[in-house]
């Protein structure tokens, strides 16, 4: 690693990553214990599944990354000054990933020669070593603090820097893979880190057609299949499991009442799983499933009601051209 990289916190992880597994088998254990047997979708993005998700954003029927990225293109410029009217602010990306989207803001951020610095945060200390020295390379004018860490630690970081000018992007949707109480617990920590004149840019999936929504999560070549069944086996790889994949199925249902996009992982077959660093063996009867994401999609109103309730008030709402995804800008109010 070049001695020249933008500095980094290392928020999360213990050197020999004992904490990681032990956390890992906990989570994963408590999961698959329950009367109804889940998976938090946090794991899913190891090495394997980051290229997976990659994948995904690429696919035909995943409309999501695409539409927003129209909608930050078309809007580069407005967003930029509304983020910059009040003098420099530190610029927040939460869940950065490899920032692919937020690039478009940082290029016209860096255009308007505004006053600010970027600090993606992410739970792959891989993704935020590689957007530190990309973003060093593209636009070397850009201070960069990356943040290796959960969305808790992201909370700590706000509260830091508490007296400081903030804009906070939650881009991608992924406000919708919390359940409401846990959106609303969110957004309200956040807020109240957040100050008069400080700024939320959050990405939103709108309510559309069904059949559209559920391709997206049930593709047609298999890759949303493979990543979902990826978190079996990375706890095969990194928990000594022995879950036979291919007697897994993955499975998507929409709601539109609701608005929810459910994930499974279907057993079919009876069977027991051994997990040797949980200690336990579990038991699944044929066509059990375990629920591994949610995907909340919403209505503009339904949007709006959770910033209030927040103390968010809308300042802008940015579209794509088919009115199925917006980036919603929030002041406090
Ligand atoms: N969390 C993302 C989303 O809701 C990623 C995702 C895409 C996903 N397809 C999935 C998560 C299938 C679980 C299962 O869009």
């Amino acid at each position: 690693m070049p001695l020249t990289l933008a500095p980094m916190i290392e928020l999360s992880r213990k050197q020999d990553g004992s904490q990681d597994t032990a956390a890992f088998a906990r989570d994963v254990a408590d999961g698959l214990s329950q009367q109804q047997k889940t998976l938090p979708s946090r794991y899913f993005y190891d090495g394997a599944g980051s290229r997976l998700f990659q994948q995904i954003m690429d696919l035909p029927e995943y409309y999501l990354t695409r539409s927003e990225f129209e909608v930050l293109t078309n809007n580069r410029q407005t967003m930029a000054e509304h983020f910059a009217r009040e003098g420099f602010f530190h610029l927040i990306d939460l869940g950065a990933g490899d920032a692919l989207k937020t690039k478009i803001l940082l290029r016209e951020l860096a255009r308007q020669q505004s006053v600010f610095d970027y600090v993606p945060v992410d739970i792959s200390g891989d993704a935020m070593l590689e957007l530190s020295s990309s973003l060093q390379e593209e636009l070397p004018e850009v201070k960069v603090e990356a943040v290796v860490g959960e969305y808790f630690q992201a909370l700590e970081w706000l509260q830091e820097h508490k007296a400081e000018r903030k804009v906070v992007l939650f881009l991608g949707s992924n406000i919708g893979n919390f359940e409401y109480q846990e959106s609303l617990e969110f957004l309200g920590s956040v807020r109240s880190y957040l100050q008069a004149g400080d700024r939320l840019l959050m990405g939103v999936d709108l309510r559309k057609n069904p059949d559209v929504i559920l391709n997206a999560y049930d593709d047609a070549a298999g890759v949303t299949a493979a990543f979902n069944l990826n978190l079996l086996h990375r706890i095969n790889r990194e928990l000594g499991g022995d879950f036979k994949v291919e007697q897994f199925c993955h499975h998507a249902i929409y709601n539109p009442l609701e608005g929810v996009m459910r994930s499974f992982l279907v057993s079919k077959v009876e069977q027991q799983v051994q997990i040797r660093e949980t200690g336990k063996t579990f038991s699944f009867e044929a066509w059990e499933a375990i629920h591994t994401e949610n995907s909340h999609k919403y209505t503009l109103r339904q949007v709006e009601e959770l910033g209030s309730a927040c103390g968010f008030k809308v300042e802008t709402v940015f579209y794509d051209s088919q009115r199925g995804f917006a980036d919603v800008l929030f002041t406090v109010s």
